[in-house]
């Protein structure tokens, strides 16, 4: 007789574990300076003792500014020889939002893989926000993870986009869609490379550090309202001062936010950005990242005084604190239509809840320096606040 079959109840096994990560900031001056040991010890931060290879990709805005590079970087190399080996000659990649794209990491995943690196090897990225993302993308495909050394030129790349733990390309018109979480093996600040940018740029960081001091430190939102003037005069010592403390508030919370990877649906640190990637994106990236940081800021400034969590007063001071320092609080684009006959802009709101995932939630400044989450933007406060902000403007420019 055949004997009846019998099915094993299902089985289960929880798996879990943690990789800690760990790495050091430096904020010094003149890194590729032959008499600085910076960089050879931070490839030997593991005292591996063995010889380390690097593959050097530059941000081409950072070699014509600073054409000496070229031959400073392989010096550097030759000057530690025995401990660290450069690999083959300069990657120069164009800068800019464009780097941002599949033919540019498909071009470095090419040239980087000709120079058969292993697992164990460096790629050291030297350049603003845009390549060290796109860089920073390719060297973690490669081999799925090389080591990632990032050295930014920018103010907001030193205080914000090239400190923290991940990378992104743009693509089907959404900034950011594609992209990976991977933490750098280490991140040298040269605040000498700051003095080459234009004005726009050199200001831009100012935008990341109001957002996060809004948000965390209303001291160091103090800081920036009374240095505005400076930071508009070039002041290199206040500069680099202020990208410290935004790059250590930055870091602070990716370490003790409890979300390193964002799992969650909130991100603190995009206060303000649901707009400007927006507006980056339908301005076709001619409106840079801090730029677009300061308008979403104070659209979410006046959304919050609406919701009784910013006073009037408070968002004025931020307002005249951006415009001092020479960042804009309104753009021409804002007014644009779209569907349903709504401002376009509006779309970013939707764009960011599934950048996300699960409810939306926005950052708000609760009082200077404190932040609250919210899970509804009002159509209306978002209209108010470009009719306010057209209006500030064309006051302060009068
Ligand atoms: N991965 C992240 O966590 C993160 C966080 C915030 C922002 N970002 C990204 O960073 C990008 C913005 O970066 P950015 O503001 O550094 O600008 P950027 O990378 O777009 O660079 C701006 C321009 O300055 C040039 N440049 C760079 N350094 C220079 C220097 N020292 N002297 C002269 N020219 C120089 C570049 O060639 C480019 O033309 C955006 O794409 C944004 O999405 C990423
Ligand atoms: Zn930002």
């Amino acid at each position: 007789m055949m004997e009846k079959k019998t099915f094993l109840p299902g089985r289960s096994y929880e798996q879990s574990f943690a990789v800690p990560f760990a790495y050091p900031v430096h904020f010094q001056r003149d890194i590729f300076s032959a008499d600085n040991p910076l960089l050879c010890d931070v490839l030997n931060r593991l005292h591996e003792n063995r010889l380390h290879r690097a593959i050097v990709c530059v941000d081409e805005g950072v070699s014509d500014a600073h054409p000496d590079l070229i031959s400073k970087i392989p010096a550097y190399f030759d000057r530690y020889a025995g401990k660290t080996e450069l690999k083959a000659p300069l990657l120069c990649i164009p800068g800019g939002e464009k780097a941002k794209q599949w033919d540019t990491v498909r071009g470095l995943i090419r040239e980087i893989g000709e120079m058969h690196p292993d697992r164990q090897s460096y790629v050291i990225a030297a350049g603003g926000g845009a390549v060290l993302d796109a860089v920073g993308f390719a060297a973690a495909l490669i081999h799925r993870g090389l080591r990632l050394i990032r050295i930014p030129t920018t103010t907001l790349a030193q205080n914000d986009a090239g400190i923290g733990v991940k990378n992104g390309i743009n693509d089907l018109e959404q900034k950011n869609f594609i992209g990976t979480f991977a933490p750098p093996f280490a991140v040298l600040n040269d605040a000498l490379f700051l003095r080459s940018l234009d004005f726009d740029h050199w200001i831009a960081g100012i935008a990341e550090a109001f957002k996060v001091a809004l948000i965390k430190d209303a001291d160091f939102f103090d800081y920036l309202l009374a240095h505005a003037a400076d930071f508009r005069e070039r002041d290199l010592n206040l500069m680099e001062e202020s990208v410290y403390r935004c790059a250590v508030l930055h870091l602070d919370h990716i370490r003790d936010n409890g979300d390193p990877f964002e799992f969650g649906s909130a991100r603190p640190l995009d206060f303000g950005h649901w707009a400007a990637h927006k507006l980056e994106s339908m301005s076709g990236y001619l409106v840079g990242h801090g730029q677009a940081v300061s308008i979403g800021i104070c659209m979410d400034a006046y959304a919050a005084k609406k919701k009784g969590l910013l006073s009037e007063k408070e968002v004025r001071q931020i307002l005249k604190g951006f415009t001092d320092c020479g960042l804009p609080v309104w753009h021409p684009l804002l007014e644009k239509t779209g569907k349903g006959g709504e401002p376009e802009i509006m779309e970013g709101i939707e764009n960011f809840r599934e950048h996300l995932g699960g409810q939306l939630t926005l950052t708000l400044p609760d009082g200077i320096g404190k932040k609250t989450e919210v899970h509804h933007m009002e159509k209306e406060y978002v209209k108010e606040s470009i009719s306010f902000l057209r209006e500030f403007s064309s006051q302060k420019t009068d």
